[in-house]
């Protein structure tokens, strides 16, 4: 039977779900977003279908985010997203019912409380065994960087509502911090920035919308004008204004502030040698946050360190996560699974 069952890995974010099938490659790219029908509680669309209908729906359906800040904070509701989710990944109804083992990435500092959640959500949605890994690691291995040397890697998982930090050497975390600060509070910032300053209210998605395709996070990057339509606060009529780039700088990069705070911490956690190597190779930026066009600027200004932004940035998690799993060997999943 173990020959016919499947293995997945799994990043579950704030912002998306990534599903990636053992020989197959990443199956599920999705919005991590349940869109619910109040009274009833009944489901009634999953991942880009419910992210399409965020802010636009009556008041009978709510849409929900139902991790935050990498954590579940709404159970029944994450637990029905991954049994959706697990049901796309894996076509085959044979395969779905023999419980697939699945490796699943952790924020570094994750609460055994929230952990035991995730393990009992992924149970429930059909999982087989459950493996965790640290996000950190995961990303670092789906960057290409070798873990297992002996020298100093700094990676800093930027996603939508938490950023880890870490430094790796020999297989393992030497220092780490996590920061409740990503994509999503620079959207909130832009937010803001429009009702303080232009009595405007815009939505969650259009300020995504500003922030990937006009916002930067250092001077001089971005510098074309833009028009935003919104709403005024007082009237309530549609306004539109042109608006510069830069404008937005400082707001978001106050909002940056404390994942730069998290890297001055991480480095003075981190012993000499290692600090060495990353000052030597730089700082490697994964996950969808780290794409704000500028922010590698901004930080590589901050720290004095050069800073990479990984390739498929977003899939680093999910793929690295997979690498790991590939790599186990028997004793190693069963000797996991006996702690
Ligand atoms: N080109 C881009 N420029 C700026 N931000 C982007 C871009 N593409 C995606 N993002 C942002 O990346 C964030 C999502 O990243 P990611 O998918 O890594 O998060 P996540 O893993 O779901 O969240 P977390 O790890 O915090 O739980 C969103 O806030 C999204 O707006
Ligand atoms: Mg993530």
């Amino acid at each position: 039977m173990g020959y016919f069952r499947q293995n997945i890995a799994m990043d579950l974010g704030s912002s998306n779900v990534y599903v990636a099938v053992e020989r197959k490659g990443i199956a599920v790219r999705e919005p991590s977003v349940v869109a619910v029908r109040e009274k009833e509680g009944e489901v009634v669309a999953i991942g880009r279908a419910a992210k399409e209908m965020v802010g636009k729906t009556d008041s009978e359906i709510s849409t929900v985010y139902p991790i935050r800040n990498g954590v579940i904070s709404e159970y029944t509701i994450t637990m029905n997203m991954i049994s959706y989710f697990l049901d796309h990944a894996i076509k085959n109804p044979i395969k779905r019912i023999l419980r697939p083992d699945v490796i699943v990435a952790i924020p570094c500092e994750i609460t055994s409380v929230e952990k035991r959640a995730v393990e009992r959500a992924l149970k429930e949605a059909g999982a087989g065994r459950i493996f965790f890994v640290d996000s950190p690691l995961a990303a670092a291995v789906g960057a290409q960087l070798d873990i297992s040397a002996p020298n100093g890697k700094m990676v800093v998982d930027i996603g939508g509502g938490i950023t880890d930090i870490a430094v790796i050497s020999f297989d393992g975390i030497v220092a780490s911090c996590s920061v409740n600060v990503g994509g999503i509070a620079f959207d909130e910032a832009i937010k803001n920035y429009f009702k303080r300053e232009y009595k405007m209210v815009i939505g969650d998605a259009t300020a995504e919308k500003i922030k990937i395709q006009n916002a930067c996070a250092y001077r001089d990057i971005r510098i074309t004008p833009f028009e935003v339509s919104a709403t005024d606060l007082q009237s309530r009529m549609p306004v539109e204004r042109q608006v510069r780039p830069d404008e937005l700088i400082k707001p978001l990069s106050e909002a940056i502030l404390p994942i730069l705070d998290g890297i001055r911490t991480v480095l003075e956690k981190t012993p000499p040698e290692l600090a060495s190597d990353i000052f030597e190779r730089g700082i490697v930026l994964t996950g969808g946050g780290a794409l704000l066009e500028g922010l590698d600027v901004l930080i590589n200004k901050a720290t004095g360190i050069n800073v990479v932004i990984a390739d498929k940035a977003q899939e680093c998690v999910v793929a690295g996560a997979m690498k790991i799993f590939r790599s186990m060997t028997n004793d190693r999943k069963n000797e996991m699974m006996s702690k």
